[in-house]
């Protein structure tokens, strides 16, 4: 398993480091320079710290990267967070940062590509952009933890998060809410079954 971890100037840089910390194999990160900035306003952390969480970390100008190109195969790329100006170029085809360049390789060979935005409110502009990417096979995951496990720290609350984020790659995480129910679910009695809607 190979995957690109973008991590760009919107709030919650936190989260794109639990991701890179948590990833199984083999793992490259681009940190925009908005990115650094937040991650830099957030937390006690820097380049380093990214640097030390990944196979290679490689600057957002440097389009000369092996990212850039479709020869180098990766399986997945994640956004993590998102900004809406990435978001934006990326649904017009700009290609202008070693992101939104490795977004767009991603996307035109057709490889899996993973957008968690962190914005609020979101203008009809981003929401069309969302929907085209959508439309396009890109997954959507806005940056929005669940709550069913009563969280008591940020911690829980990234893990949570980040947890989905693994599961829809492919990683197998214990647990979640009501996993495991329908394993072993015996079939239900007809005196059990929910009548349609209607009858
Ligand atoms: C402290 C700070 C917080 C920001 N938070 C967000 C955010 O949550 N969502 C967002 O879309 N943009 C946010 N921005 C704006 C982006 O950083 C800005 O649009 C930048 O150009 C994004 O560039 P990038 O996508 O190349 O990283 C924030 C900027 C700063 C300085």
């Amino acid at each position: 398993m190979r995957t690109v971890v973008g991590l760009t100037g919107a709030s919650g840089s936190i989260f794109g480091l639990e991701l890179l910390k948590r990833l199984p194999g083999e793992k490259y990160a681009i940190l925009s320079r908005w990115g650094q900035h937040v991650l830099n306003e957030e937390t006690d952390l820097g380049r380093d710290d990214v640097e030390s969480l990944c196979d290679r970390l490689y600057y957002d100008a440097d389009l000369s990267a092996p990212l850039a190109s479709g020869s180098n195969a990766w399986d997945t790329m994640v956004i993590l967070p998102c900004s809406t100006s990435t978001i934006g170029k990326i649904a017009s085809g700009i290609a202008d940062t070693l992101v939104t360049r490795t977004a767009a390789v991603t996307l035109k060979e057709g490889r899996r590509l993973v957008l968690c935005p962190r914005e609020t409110p979101l203008s009809g502009v981003t929401l069309r952009q969302l929907a085209t990417l959508a439309g396009d096979g890109v997954t959507v995951m806005p940056v929005s933890p669940g709550w069913y496990d009563r969280p008591s720290s940020i911690d829980d609350i990234v893990d949570d998060f980040v947890n989905r984020v693994l599961q829809i790659l492919g990683v197998e995480i214990p647990g979640g809410w009501r996993a495991g129910e329908l394993e072993g679910i015996p079939r239900a009695l007809p005196s059990e079954r929910v009548p349609e809607p209607g009858n």
